[in-house]
């Protein structure tokens, strides 16, 4: 099989959804169908921790949430799918946004009965932000629901995003009769585990009389007239550039719905396609092989303060023990021990393809949004954006001696990526996190990895913004218990606000300084 075959071939995406939607019972089912796993329950003990090898997902453990993310590769219909699994807590961090940052398209999992969540709303932005194609999983139809009419505009409402029904559900909860899937003109039934072809009569066949009950009949077709008049038409280019939403319903718990999604989906969803770099665009089809790091994962094995990198492989073949270049520091070095990411299990990656996510080893030389290529050009992918941090502490080591295990301890973790750094103009350090649980996991990786006790005092601020100036002494002056000047770690100045309020005031009265949400990661 030739290269564009192969990448032809692939998918990557990414499940977003709200705690408790469904993405892991969802997950399970699409590896059950993919074979990737053979028993139920193999995701969700994971989700619960109970394969959490490493020591410091002790943390996982006592939580019952899942920190890290990995990723699921599975094949069906001659395609090969990696999903990226997603932290899906309230506590998720940044790394939950720059997992989609790596994908090609999006799921969203949605509970019928609750409707878009919070949650959601922010992972979906991220996605809509990269115009990724977002398709729309509507989950758990055998319990009560919303009707699926209002669940469709409220996508329209609530995100701003046109969709498409391509399947429609009957009835829901103990009325739920089935699905009908509107691209194939075919009925399931849920119960009856039976299809039928319902032809160029669409729903108005009387294949139907009698099978379905009358309510539920009379609403499918009052729906179908209602959709197929004013409903948004199915529009491949739409979808592929994310402004458009085909929509699926199901019940993931009951295994139903979700091999019609799949096989859409596997339609529908594009291939790896052409990625930016900062000097133009690397095909898949490219004979050069570059990649991009998206995540860091420290110390899997507690023995051994390795690191994995995960990396996102854009163009040409990986192949074990190949030569490449980090473009940031011009180090050449021989990719020798790679592996797949497949939940827990490892094993070694001989050779990968544009769309393939593989693990690195890494012994410190990495850092997220590196490239990495055996090119002669130098190639370097567009930086991954940072996320402004809307929880605040200042930290320090409780034990002076301790000061240079604490200062490795603190460059290490904020080269992973899993939290943002500043100091203040005394030299403290300050951390930034999108989610309280960011500053738990450094808290015990300090003690845990780095044999330093730490203290964290959080500090009343909600609020960053990067501020563009040359001279970043004079914004000293601005500093007041609502406002304080923080440097991140490429010494660019930060202004924190200790709320939207404390901003706003702080702009009418300065217009002159230009205040940005987030500078890329340089
Ligand atoms: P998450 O990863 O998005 O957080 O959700 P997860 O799959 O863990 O599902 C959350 C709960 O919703 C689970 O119940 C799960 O069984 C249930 N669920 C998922 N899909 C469906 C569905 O299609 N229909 C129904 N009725 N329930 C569904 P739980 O009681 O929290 O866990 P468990 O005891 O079932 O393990």
């Amino acid at each position: 099989m030739n290269n564009i075959d192969l990448i032809n071939k692939r998918r990557i995406f990414g499940i977003i959804s709200h705690p408790d939607a469904g993405k892991t019972t969802l997950t399970e089912k699409l590896l059950l169908h993919g074979g990737a796993i053979r028993e139920a329950g193999t995701v969700r003990a994971r989700k619960n921790s109970k394969f959490a090898k490493s020591d410091w997902m002790e943390i996982e453990k006592q939580r019952g949430i899942s920190v890290t993310s990995s990723v699921m590769q599975f094949e069906y219909n001659d395609k090969v799918i990696s999903i990226m699994d997603t932290p899906g807590h309230n506590d998720f961090g940044e790394d939950t946004y720059r997992i989609l940052t790596s994908v090609d398209s999006a799921v969203m999992v949605i509970d019928a009965a609750k409707g878009i969540e919070a949650q959601t709303k922010k992972l979906f932005q991220v996605c809509s932000m990269r115009g990724i194609p977002i398709f729309t999983f509507i989950n758990k139809l055998d319990r009560e629901a919303k009707d699926p009419l209002e669940s469709m505009q409220e996508l329209e409402d609530v995100l701003g995003l046109p969709s498409v029904a391509v399947t429609w559900p009957i009835g829901c909860g103990k009325e739920f009769e089935g699905i009908y899937d509107r691209l194939k003109n075919t009925v399931y039934l849920f119960k009856k585990k039976e299809q039928i072809y319902l032809g160029e009569e669409k729903v108005q066949s009387s294949k139907l009389d009698g099978v379905l009950s009358q309510s539920n009949l009379e609403n499918l077709r009052y729906a179908m007239e209602l959709l197929d008049g004013a409903g948004n038409e199915f529009d491949l280019e739409l979808i592929k550039q994310g402004k458009l939403s085909p929509v699926f319903f199901g019940s993931a718990l009951a295994d139903f719905g979700v091999t019609e999604f799949l096989e859409h989906f596997l339609q529908i969803s594009p291939p790896p396609s052409k990625r930016k770099t900062t000097t133009g665009y690397v095909e898949p089809t490219d004979e050069e092989f570059t990649g991009f790091i998206f995540k860091i994962q420290a110390n899997m094995d507690p023995n051994h303060r390795d690191r994995l990198a995960f990396l996102r492989i854009c163009s040409g073949t990986f192949v074990r023990g190949m030569n490449v270049t980090l473009s940031r520091t011009g180090k050449q070095m021989k990719l020798s021990q790679s592996t797949h990411l497949m939940a827990n299990e490892r094993e070694t990656v001989d050779t990968a393809y544009a769309g393939d996510v593989i693990g690195i080893y890494d012994s410190g030389n990495f850092q997220i949004g590196d490239t990495l290529t055996n090119s002669k050009e130098k190639v370097f992918f567009e930086p991954l954006p940072t996320f402004p941090p809307e929880l605040f502490c200042r930290v320090s080591a409780k034990n002076s001696l301790k000061g240079k295990n604490f200062q490795k301890g603190v460059e290490q973790l904020a080269q992973e990526g899993a939290i943002q750094v500043y100091k203040n103009e005394y030299n403290e350090v300050v951390l930034g996190a999108v989610g309280v649980l960011q500053f738990e996991v450094f808290e015990y990786r300090l003690v845990n990895e780095y044999n330093t006790d730490i203290r964290m005092e959080s500090i009343d601020f909600s609020v960053a913004r990067w501020v563009k100036t040359d001279d970043p002494e004079s914004l000293k002056k601005y500093q007041n218990s609502r406002c304080m000047l923080v440097y991140d770690h490429y010494e660019r100045p930060v202004l924190l606000f200790t709320n939207a309020y404390a901003l706003k005031s702080f702009q009418e009265r300065n217009e002159d300084i230009i205040l940005v949400e987030a500078l890329d990661v340089i």
